[in-house]
């Protein structure tokens, strides 16, 4: 997440419990909410039976092995006894041998930030090249001013004006954006097994910069159409970088999925213009999150180019393996707010991506491939993600209670379901390009910010991060119920579903909520206390990502309010926890440096090393010097985890 998104979650201290939050939770109570969920036929396989809650609180899950670790207010990145963490890259440190260092206090130049691991890593994945060579894709979401550039005196105050600004204002010029635009977008990393294990190979041969200047295609059934023409691309169907590169999915032919997050921040103008219904939908206005690009780069002015932001909130593919290759938007996957792409080959052969698109009050989607993946054939797999079926997901409550129920995907196809001319949409094309707009006039279920999505290796189920909804229960669209059970929901959930059949491409599924967030220690009883499988020794708040490791263990990293006081006193710094799935017991793992996020991982196929990302540690200014100590810049890094006796991570 931003910063600037951040701020505005700090900024937004629980108040008052409503009185329809009240009536909540007296007619549904945290143990009713348990046993709701233990009830759910479909997934008694692991549904949180009396039996496997005692088992999650005696802490005898037989997948987690390892012992928990306190919460943090540590500038520090702490694993448990018997693991080790080193620094595997960190931002601005050179790709190649002919380009500088990092220098502390914002000091490179644009040219060479463009050479060097880009800001505020996210999403990663490895893939194998042979069994001690390895390519490391990581995404670079967004970058930090106030670390970017060098520290530049606030502004003087107007006289009688005792407002105090904590993050120097400074005048940004062409060369500053250009810098900023290269701090985002994707790296590419060559890692090499060595002796005292995996290591960052400068030159390597698959290093690369993809960043929001890269030349990429436009594929799918969006491609040249009129809403994404721009001056410089007269057809729609090229288009230059991206950037806000959240988290990432991986196909099982070799490539890269980053996805294209908060968009909007990028686009802004100083003159008068009329913003689009649908253009608003996304967030785009006259003003920018702060950026400032459209100063200097006539892309990102809207009175320019109305039609560039329209280029991006896609999932773009890359081959991570040809360091020359152009990366593709699969307009296919639709336009929204993209949080990750998790992909799972059906047991019928369609290639199934669930896809969650992280903004208060909007959709969970699900894609279904026309053609069949082939594992005989990678590369007639290529275009499998240009043609088949977006869905968007209703829930609908249980029918005796207790938050679980039944739900279903509804079809994002123009001409189904009221997407037709007189709704505003002509085309396949503009139900993709406006996917919001579209999920909302087939009645799809408004959620509390959809993160990552992450399905279980071996059984069919699915979870979803729900992270927080300050705005729940505050509008006629999104009424508590159904899997978002509370209003103001500064805690967030995790949501589980198990599809009818085991079929990943069924219509119905069944849901309930896997872990309620919140806060025991402070609440007690309610929803905000959350879930029995939540207590004093492993609470957290915002779920943000979680991936599966290949023994079935949920990983959960949290993305969350690190004030350590009030409704989040005791939670401490972000940090990362372990699931088993059938028992809910939930372990923190580790916990990160101040003011840091802990986000992105990826495991070598052993499971014997992780990597982990900390992303703006210090933004706005906090007190960090991760990861290196002194009086450094502190910069967001890739973390590498292994056991000091060799193990399985987590076992
Ligand atoms: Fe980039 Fe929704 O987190
Ligand atoms: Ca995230
Ligand atoms: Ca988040």
């Amino acid at each position: 997440m931003s910063q600037f998104e951040q701020r505005d979650e700090l900024n937004n201290p629980r108040t008052q419990v409503p009185e329809f939050t009240q009536m909540v939770e007296q007619g549904l109570s945290r143990r009713r909410f348990l046993g709701g969920a233990a009830a759910l036929g479909a997934a008694a396989f692991f549904s949180l039976s009396p039996v496997s809650r005692a088992l999650a609180a005696a802490g005898n899950s037989p997948l987690l092995g390892f012992k928990a670790v306190p919460t943090s207010t540590a500038d520090r990145f702490i694993v448990p006894e018997g693991y080790r963490a080193e620094r595997l890259i960190s931002w601005g440190d050179p790709l190649f041998s002919d380009v500088a260092e990092f220098i502390n206090g914002g000091g490179n130049s644009a040219t060479e930030q463009a050479s060097q691991f880009g800001d505020n890593n996210d999403g990663m994945s490895l893939f194998m090249v042979d069994d001690n060579t390895a390519i490391l894709a990581v995404n670079n979401e967004y970058t930090n001013y106030e670390l970017l550039f060098p520290p530049l005196a606030p502004p003087p105050a107007a006289e009688g004006d005792q407002q105090e600004t904590t993050t120097p204002v400074r005048q940004l010029t062409a060369d500053d954006v250009k810098k900023a635009q290269a701090a985002h977008g994707v790296s590419v990393l060559t890692l090499k097994q060595q002796a005292d294990g995996w290591r960052f190979v400068k030159d390597g041969r698959y290093n690369r910069r993809i960043d929001a200047n890269t030349p990429m295609f436009i594929s799918g059934p969006a491609k040249g159409h009129a809403l994404l023409k721009t001056k410089a691309d007269p057809k729609g169907e090229r288009v230059l970088g991206t950037f806000n590169n959240c988290a990432n999915g991986m196909t099982p032919w070799g490539t890269y999925l980053t996805c294209e997050e908060n968009v909007n921040g990028y686009f802004g103008t100083g003159e008068q213009v009329e913003i689009s219904p649908a253009l608003a939908r996304y967030g785009v206005g006259a003003i920018d999150a702060g950026y400032q690009w459209h100063r200097f780069d006539e892309r990102f002015d809207l009175s320019k180019e109305p039609n560039e932001a329209n280029r991006f909130g896609w999932v773009v593919e890359i081959d991570p393996k040809d360091p020359a290759s152009t990366p593709v938007k699969r307009t296919a996957l639709g336009r929204f707010k993209h949080e990750n792409a998790e992909l799972v080959v059906n047991k019928d052969g369609h290639v199934v991506v669930y896809l969650g698109d992280d903004e208060r009050g909007e959709h969970l989607y699900r894609f279904v491939s026309e053609g069949k993946y082939n594992p005989d054939d990678m590369a007639a797999n290529r275009e499998l993600l240009d043609n088949g079926t977006l869905y968007v997901a209703k829930f609908y409550d249980g029918a005796t209670g207790g938050i679980k129920g039944k739900g279903e995907w509804l079809e994002l196809t123009f001409g189904k379901h009221g997407l037709t001319a007189e709704n505003g949409f002509n085309s396949q094309a503009e139900v993709l390009i406006h996917a919001r707009l579209a999920a909302t006039q087939v009645g799809a279920t408004t959620m509390d910010r959809p993160e990552w999505v992450a399905a279980h290796p071996t059984e069919p189920m699915v979870f979803c991060t729900l992270t927080n909804n300050k705005n729940r229960g505050t509008n006629d669209q999104q009424p508590v119920g159904g899997p978002n059970p509370r209003a103001d929901n500064h805690y967030g959930q995790i949501l589980r579903w198990v599809p009818a059949s085991g079929s990943h491409s069924a219509r119905e599924f069944d849901w309930d909520l896997f872990v309620l967030a919140g806060n025991p220690t402070v609440h007690q009883d309610s929803l905000y206390a959350g879930s029995d499988n939540l207590n004093a020794d492993n609470m957290f708040n915002s779920p943000d990502g979680i991936c599966f490791d290949r023994g079935g263990r949920l990983w959960i990293q949290t993305d969350g309010n690190y004030s350590n006081e009030g409704d989040f006193a005791g939670q401490g710094n972000n940090q990362m926890l372990c699931a088993d799935p059938k028992t809910g017991e939930l372990r923190r793992f580790l916990t990160g440096p101040v003011a840091c996020e802990i986000t992105g991982m990826a495991f070598t196929p052993d499971q014997k090393t992780l990597f982990v990302g900390v992303q703006h540690p210090g933004e706005e200014l906090a007190p960090s010097h991760f990861p290196l100590g002194g009086d450094s810049t502190p910069r967001s890094s890739v973390m590498m985890i292994t056991r000091i006796d060799g193990g399985v991570i987590g076992a």
